[in-house]
């Protein structure tokens, strides 16, 4: 058995309160098309199967329900069940909407992390050349990766690491962990705050032009920038950070990030202002917080008049 269970991300799945108003929502503000089918909705930037699912929440709260990642080529659930209880966790087999199943894990934090079989595209081509007549003329291009803030993020570095064979990429000093699956960065990070929460979902743009069109998209849609745009100092991405606030949680626009190399080194950037943003800006307090009183004085700037 292959160390490594995962080959990539897939889809996060989200509880809203209304499947109708979330499906408009993510059209007209992130530019996603798909199929509502059995009360739920799938949607997806360009052409994967898809990269969302929006489920009700049916009297919970609207929050992050899972992430779920695919398996490395040719491993089956049965295969996969069988090693993660070896290295000591429970699974439970679910119904996960298209892939019909998949296993259900709880990573160190109780986050739900999900796993299906690998499925290749059904069309090898290069994604700009495949046909879409429901495409739109503004989309990301891909799902890329997933931030949550922990209050133990040394226990999620062995879990991940352990249990699902991520590879570290980086730390930034004791506080902050970047995990890979393949080539690119990251796909998972955790930043110690002292509390479990999802901090963001991140979608990628082709470039910082595209980055510059989709901000100008989403304040028209009164929506604002909480951070950015940034040049992250390890990672490399350039990136921008708005709040999706009907699901407590943060969308990240990013581009440009870094390609790590074959014999790549894990390395502990310091924790100083400028391995998050070599452009020098750090975020307001409230990218860290959820509450309403939060998010209203990070709305109305207050930190901007109060500070002297
Ligand atoms: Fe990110």
């Amino acid at each position: 058995m292959a160390d490594k269970l995962v080959m990539n991300l897939h889809h996060t799945s989200v509880l809203v309160a209304d499947v109708d108003e979330a499906f408009d929502r993510y059209s007209v503000l992130l530019g996603m098309h798909g199929e509502k089918m059995d009360g739920c909705a799938l949607m997806r930037c360009m052409h994967e199967d898809f990269c969302l699912v929006l489920k009700p929440a049916g009297g919970r709260k609207p929050f992050l329900d899972y992430v779920a990642y695919e398996l490395a080529p040719g491993l089956s659930l049965t295969d996969a069940a069988r090693e993660i209880e070896r290295r000591g966790e429970k699974v439970e087999h679910i119904s996960v909407p298209q892939r019909g199943a998949g296993l259900l894990l709880h990573d160190a934090d109780g986050n739900r992390v999900v796993l299906v079989e690998r499925v290749r595209p059904k069309d090898p081509r290069s994604p700009v050349m495949i046909p879409n007549e429901r495409l739109l003329g503004y989309h990301p291009r891909r799902l890329g990766h997933v931030n949550y803030l922990t209050g133990d993020v040394q226990a999620q570095f062995k879990w991940y690491t352990e249990i699902l064979g991520f590879k570290l990429t980086d730390w930034i000093g004791d506080a902050g962990l970047w995990l890979h699956v393949d080539p690119r960065h990251h796909v998972l990070a955790f930043l110690e705050k002292g509390y479990p929460h999802i901090h963001h979902t991140a979608f990628e743009l082709v470039d910082f032009g595209e980055m510059r069109a989709g901000l100008d998209h989403i304040a028209r849609h009164g929506r604002y920038v909480t951070w950015g745009p940034v040049r992250h100092g390890m990672a490399q991405n350039l990136a921008a950070y708005w709040r999706m606030w009907e699901e407590e949680h943060f969308i990240e626009f990013y581009c440009d990030m870094q390609v790590l190399d074959a014999d790549h080194v894990p390395f502990t950037h310091p924790d100083d202002p400028y391995a998050s943003n070599t452009w020098g800006i750090l975020p307001p307090r409230s990218y860290f917080k959820f509450d309403p009183e939060s998010v209203k004085m990070e709305r109305e700037q207050v930190h901007a008049f109060l500070m002297p």
